[in-house]
């Protein structure tokens, strides 16, 4: 296997591969490479990739086991662990999800088993915008005073589909609409809003933006508030990053460290302006 090259994304965040060719073959020591890799890194992005949608769920399985999306009218076709992103309307419909991720979230955290890592595979980009913004996570939380760290410790988040900000009122930035069928789906679920990585076990802030409903043993109010106000410390600019994406990338994003949002995009008019993703999130770390 050709040795590929690693850089930093910028300077101190991120990591960025060139020289691999996923759709040749790859060894058991280079995927053990990036795996280390993108766990030290948090936000990993390997250039120039051109694989089927069959070899990207290959790739995503060396990460976790991919976890269809609650979203199962998006899902594509072929392979329904994939959840397109897109821009892009056929018969007056988005054929992915469109406006439906633009609030700071942390993927699948309203599933029991929330998601580990998503990888996505950039086939289409705009000229202009379609950049996914990150907050990291381990900063936030090492950037809390004493006292916070003390009220938040051993606190227990409820978590459900959606996001809480924005249900009274329309925008554009709205969790995407579930179907009735996919509405079946969505319970409660609890998860620490303090979170030990499960590999590199640093703590991270966890679940604190839209998906929790309140704090497990605190009345509404004060739970709501407590977790606003660590939403509103975690998505300081001191702590994001954003993604511009190239055609060909695939991004990895590690859901335990990171909350992302994507931006707001106009529909696509033509060349130029089309923005197409493979998006995998996956579950359990593998051994
Ligand atoms: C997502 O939240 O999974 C999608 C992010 C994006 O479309 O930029």
């Amino acid at each position: 296997m050709p040795e590929y090259k690693v850089n930093a994304l910028e300077e101190g965040f991120g990591a960025e591969v060139t020289g691999l060719d996923l759709s040749a073959e790859v060894d058991a020591a280079t995927v053990a490479r990036l795996r280390r890799q993108f766990h030290d890194s948090q936000l990993m992005v390997i250039r120039d990739q051109h694989i089927t949608p069959q070899r990207f769920l290959w790739f995503a399985r060396h990460f976790g086991e991919p976890q269809p999306h609650i979203l199962a009218h998006l899902r594509h076709k072929e392979v329904p662990e994939i959840l397109p992103l897109s821009n892009i309307f056929e018969d007056g419909k988005p054929i992915g999800v469109f406006d439906g991720a633009a609030f700071w979230h942390q993927d699948m955290a309203y599933e029991d088993v929330a998601s580990n890592a998503t990888i996505v595979h950039a086939l289409e980009v705009p000229v202009e915008g379609g950049e996914t913004l990150f907050a990291d996570m381990w900063a936030a939380y090492d950037a809390l005073d004493e006292t916070t760290l003390e009220r938040i410790a051993g606190l227990v988040a409820r978590h459900r589909y959606g996001n809480r900000s924005d249900e009274q009122y329309e925008t554009r930035a709205k969790a995407m609409e579930l179907t009735e069928d996919e509405q079946q789906d969505v319970h409660d679920v609890y998860h620490p809003i303090v979170l030990p990585h499960p590999v590199t076990e640093r703590p991270a802030l966890y679940g604190v933006t839209s998906t929790s409903r309140g704090i497990v043993s605190m009345d509404d109010a004060p739970g709501l508030a407590l977790l606003d106000e660590l939403a509103a410390h975690a998505a300081q600019d001191r702590f994001v990053h954003t993604h511009r994406y190239q055609a060909g990338d695939i991004v990895l994003w590690d859901n335990f460290s990171l909350m992302h949002k994507a931006t707001l995009i106009d529909r696509a008019r033509g060349p130029g302006t089309r923005r197409y993703l493979h998006r995998i999130s996956t579950k359990t770390v593998p051994n």
